[in-house]
């Protein structure tokens, strides 16, 4: 296929295994400015994006989530080298909406330089938890802001596994 951007789309899968190579900041920045230039309804932008790439601050909100949802104390979110907080204003009627637009530019513009990506959602509905809500202080993002979702990046330790993709959900009519 020579149409780069959709041979990107259609061989895009969700990586959870990662090398310990780095990610440079050349390549998060081009990853943050993907995510930036998401739509977003009427074009509010009401979002954050929080790159993080400080172990321990990563370790640290794995264990608050990890506590609070009953895993282990090994949950680290597949142990990615980088994670892209995605946070957006909680009284903002498309903060799903926008963020799941911004969520998905992140993973197509992160495999188009190589690098894999996965949604990661345990965040979703326990933002206001207080020791939750220490951590995310603590990561600059606002107390008026929840997390929609969470890219965890990596360079992938193997190739991605394949999925099964459902036919028969298209019905064009003309
Ligand atoms: C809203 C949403 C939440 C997801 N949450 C997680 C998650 O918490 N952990 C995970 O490993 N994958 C998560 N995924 C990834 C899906 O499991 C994955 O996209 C799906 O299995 C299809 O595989 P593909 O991404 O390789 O096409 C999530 C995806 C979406 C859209």
């Amino acid at each position: 296929m020579n149409n780069e951007a959709l041979k990107c789309i259609l061989t895009r899968r969700s990586v959870r295994s990662f090398s310990g190579q780095s990610i440079g900041r050349e390549e998060l920045e081009k990853i943050a400015e993907a995510a930036r230039l998401a739509p977003s309804a009427k074009n509010s932008q009401m979002w954050k994006f929080t790159v993080l790439q400080n172990k321990k601050l990563m370790k640290k909100l794995a264990s608050v989530i990890a506590a609070q949802l009953g895993r282990g104390d090994d949950y680290d979110f597949y142990a990615p080298d980088t994670l892209i907080i995605v946070s957006c204003e909680r009284d903002y009627a498309y903060n799903r909406e926008d963020c799941a637009c911004a969520l998905e530019n992140i993973f197509l513009a992160a495999h188009s330089l190589g690098i894999g990506s996965v949604w990661i959602n345990q965040l979703n509905g326990i933002c206001g938890v207080p020791r939750i809500r220490e951590v995310l202080t603590e990561l600059k993002i606002p107390s008026s802001q929840d997390v929609y979702g969470m890219a965890a990046l990596g360079y992938p330790a193997e190739q991605a596994a394949t999925v099964e993709k459902k036919e028969g959900n298209v019905e064009y009519i003309y």
